[in-house]
């Protein structure tokens, strides 16, 4: 049997300025597929889209956007399409933590991590729908956490954003799954990335983080966007709509 080619269809990429996000767009260009990269830092993406555009022999678009905001998505997505063509994929990487217990986590504070890591990405799917249904080979990835599964008093917003991260992701499988998109989440372990600068800088929490981990180490971007990019990037055996969730080192 001959293996389905890959698609070629370009992937929408959040939080791409940074971390897994940015190491996800890099390795989804060098596959072949135009990116577009979103992040809250106009800066931080511009410089990221044009280090990327440098060695990329596909478009690479870069733009500012909160993906907190939803009444940003339409004019932003067809900014997006008006150069690259419909999206065949989006992984959503843009993710915020509030390191408050719930005891004294503010509603608001709540809300801001629910919105970003979770809420986004519920929406952001749908208002992909009519591209990702539009074409073959197209996928969905969430990036939940080995916080989504195990307890950590200190991050209660955050684990429950990337616990809902998951559920989430089951449900849009078993809906778009039978319209011939894959929807998949990745569970990073601790990658040394921005988000962690400050716990790593601490030598007994860094200790800590890498004592949970199987591998006894903090993780690389570089190793964990050979998983969600690789998810995006390429078709995998399994077939279209596979209900599952994994885990990355
Ligand atoms: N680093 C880890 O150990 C780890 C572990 C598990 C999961 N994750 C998840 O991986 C994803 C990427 O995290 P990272 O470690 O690369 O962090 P990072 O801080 O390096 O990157 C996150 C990016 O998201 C962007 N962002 C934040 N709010 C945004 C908004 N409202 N709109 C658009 N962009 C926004 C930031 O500007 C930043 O560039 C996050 O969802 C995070 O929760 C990280």
């Amino acid at each position: 049997m001959n293996p389905q080619p890959s698609p070629d269809s370009p992937v929408l990429v959040t939080g791409a300025a940074s971390g897994i996000g940015a190491a996800c767009a890099a390795v989804i260009a060098a596959s072949g597929r135009p990116v577009v990269l979103w992040d809250l830092d106009p800066a931080a993406v511009t410089e990221a889209g044009a280090r990327l555009e440098a060695v990329a022999s596909v478009p690479v678009l870069a733009a500012a956007v909160d993906v907190s905001k939803p009444e940003l998505y339409a004019g932003a997505l067809d900014a997006a399409r008006s150069v690259v063509g419909p999206i065949g994929g989006f992984v959503h990487c843009a993710g915020v933590v509030d390191s408050t217990p719930m005891s004294r986590l503010s509603a608001e504070a709540w809300r801001r991590v629910l919105e970003v890591n979770l809420t986004a990405f519920g929406f952001l799917t749908a208002a992909l729908i009519p591209d990702l249904t539009s074409q073959d080979g197209s996928s969905v990835v969430g990036i939940g956490s080995v916080n989504a599964l195990v307890g950590q008093g200190a991050i209660p917003s955050y684990s429950a954003s990337k616990a809902g991260v998951l559920g989430l992701v089951r449900s849009l499988a078993a809906e778009l799954g039978p319209r011939g998109v894959r929807v998949n989440a990745v569970c990073p372990g601790y990658i040394a990335t921005p988000m962690l600068s400050r716990s790593l800088e601490d030598t007994g929490r860094a200790e800590r983080m890498a004592g949970l981990a199987m591998l006894k180490r903090v993780g690389r971007p570089r190793r964990s966007r050979a998983s969600s990019g690789s998810f995006s990037a390429a078709r995998p055996p399994s077939s279209p709509g596979a209900r599952s969730w994994w885990m990355a080192a």
